[in-house]
């Protein structure tokens, strides 16, 4: 087994409704009686032609349709598990987009029982651990944020953050300030999705704003030299998904990504999956084309796990855990 293979690895940024393949959509959607406009699995594919996050955002919402009931839910999550467990994947932070469900009348406990039960399921077949973070979508107004908020209240142990989502651009983390406080003082992380699209001040209001642990993708910052120098200084980890950003436009190609310049920076960068069923692959996927293009050494390959294991929500005992696991294989095989 080569390195990639073999290390532990930490998924940070996943949306567990874009982990939703086409075999299963199509049988739920005939379990549900929902009519799709594709036939077949090879239908549902020819559709995953993105030219934007916005063309993307309408075929990810417009599958999430078949999704109603909690055996739908716990089926998705149980599935994503049942793939990663062949990629050692050993701890997953998932974010989740309740409005996109409650918006169709499918309740909120509907969705984040059948998930966490997905989640339980997950811990018990294949000893992945994982968290959940609660997905707010940023076209929707600040109003249905807190509508959100109080259907999300009576279940809050089961979240572990809040996290911003969907179209970036024209839809500035400020406008979620308020919500991010009060997500805060019930003790949850936070963590929201900027300059991906949208451009790198977008990130600075996000780390001062909405006070998060991490960014997710964070790619604009490049942009930005003061914002480089201080997510350095700082060690913010940034959850990049060079699979979705190819996929989505953001880079023409994996050669422009910036991951290899920010990781030899000495930035805290992760490696992640976004919506693996759409872009092409999950995290390891995401290792292999990094290092196809890149060319990472072995240390900078274990540099990329440790992050993943110091940028989780995971801790001090559990992070050491995963920590012994990846130095032990680092003696074994870096010898630069
Ligand atoms: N970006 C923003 N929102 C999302 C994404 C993404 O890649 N996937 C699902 N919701
Ligand atoms: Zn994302």
């Amino acid at each position: 087994m080569d390195l990639i293979s073999r290390i532990p690895k930490v998924e940070l940024h996943l949306h567990i409704e874009g982990t939703f393949e086409p075999e299963l959509m199509l049988k739920i959607a005939k379990r549900n009686n929902i009519q799709l406009p594709y036939k077949s699995v090879a239908d549902v594919k020819k559709a995953y032609e993105f030219t934007s996050l916005q063309s993307f955002l309408d075929i990810y919402y417009q599958s999430a349709q078949v999704l109603l009931t909690e055996e739908d839910f716990h089926d998705l999550t149980y599935a994503y598990f049942q793939k990663v467990a062949t990629q050692n994947v050993r701890h997953v932070e998932m974010i989740f987009d309740p409005q996109t469900h409650t918006s169709r009348n499918v309740a909120y406990e509907t969705v984040v029982n059948g998930i966490w039960s997905g989640m339980q399921a997950g811990l018990k077949d294949f000893s992945i651990t994982s968290k959940l973070m609660l997905g707010v979508l940023r076209d929707l107004t600040e109003e249905d944020a807190f509508v959100l908020w109080q259907q999300a209240l009576p279940h809050i142990d089961k979240l572990a953050a809040i996290s911003l989502n969907s179209a970036e651009q024209g839809n500035p983390p400020s406008k979620f300030a308020k919500i991010y406080q009060a997500a805060r003082d019930k003790g949850l992380l936070a963590v929201a999705h900027a300059g991906e699209e949208g451009p790198s001040e977008y990130i600075w209001q996000a780390l001062n704003l909405l006070k998060v642990n991490r960014i997710d993708h964070g790619v604009r910052c490049t942009e930005d030299e003061e914002l480089v120098t201080y997510l350095k200084q700082q060690q913010i980890p940034l959850t990049m998904c060079p699979l979705s950003n190819t996929k989505l436009c953001v880079y023409k190609d994996m050669s422009e990504h910036p991951i290899a310049e920010l990781l030899r920076k000495g930035l805290c960068v992760t490696v992640n999956s976004d919506d693996p069923s759409f872009f092409g692959g999950y995290i390891e996927e995401n290792y292999r084309a990094i290092q196809a293009t890149f060319d990472f050494s072995d240390k900078e390959i274990c540099q990329l796990a440790e992050n993943a294991i110091q940028a989780s929500f995971l801790n001090q005992t559990e992070k050491q855990t995963l920590m012994d696991e990846l130095n032990n294989i680092q003696q074994e095989v870096c010898h630069d």
